[in-house]
């Protein structure tokens, strides 16, 4: 290094490569923080990584998911109402909102492989959150999800 001062340019430029270095490093503490917040608003029992909800079927909270037609909710941060959690068959799970289309109420937990909607409205609902009857004109709001051994993956819901 030498004595003499630095230029405008000189200055310019080491900034611009500290900022390069600096950036990624900073996201990644971001994005670090904002996943152990999520993980902290959680159920002890549900596991969070890389921006998925995990379900472990071995516990016993999630047993309900090794049964075909069964299912649970979930209490979710950012989410006002539940989220339900499905077996669909032997190698498929599904994942949606709790959250009637039709004027908010909640849907409940699948009986004889069909949920209803707690309203007394008459909505029902397929395993995959589909609507099978009305008055909801739409679906329910699904999210991304997978079985993967004894482990159900679900995209966290923003
Ligand atoms: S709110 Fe669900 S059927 Fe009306």
């Amino acid at each position: 290094m030498t004595d003499r001062p630095m230029d405008r340019r000189e200055f310019l430029a080491g900034s611009a490569t500290l900022l390069v270095m600096v950036t990624p490093l900073s996201m990644l503490a971001t994005s670090c923080s904002s996943d152990s917040a999520i993980k902290a608003k959680l159920p002890a029992e549900v596991g969070f990584k890389d921006g998925q909800l995990i379900l472990d079927l071995t516990q016993l909270r999630f047993q309900p998911l090794t049964r075909v037609g069964d299912g649970v909710k979930l209490d979710i941060p950012a989410r006002p109402k539940p989220i339900i959690v499905t077996r669909v068959s032997p190698t498929e799970v599904a994942a949606f909102s709790s959250i009637c289309p039709h004027a908010g109420y909640e849907v409940l937990l699948p009986e004889d492989g069909k949920l209803m909607c707690s309203s007394g409205h008459g909505g029902l609902f397929d395993l995959r959150g589909t609507v099978l009857h009305g008055p909801p004109k739409s679906n329910l709001e699904r999210f991304e999800a997978r079985l993967d051994k004894n482990l159900v993956l679900i995209r966290y819901p923003k």
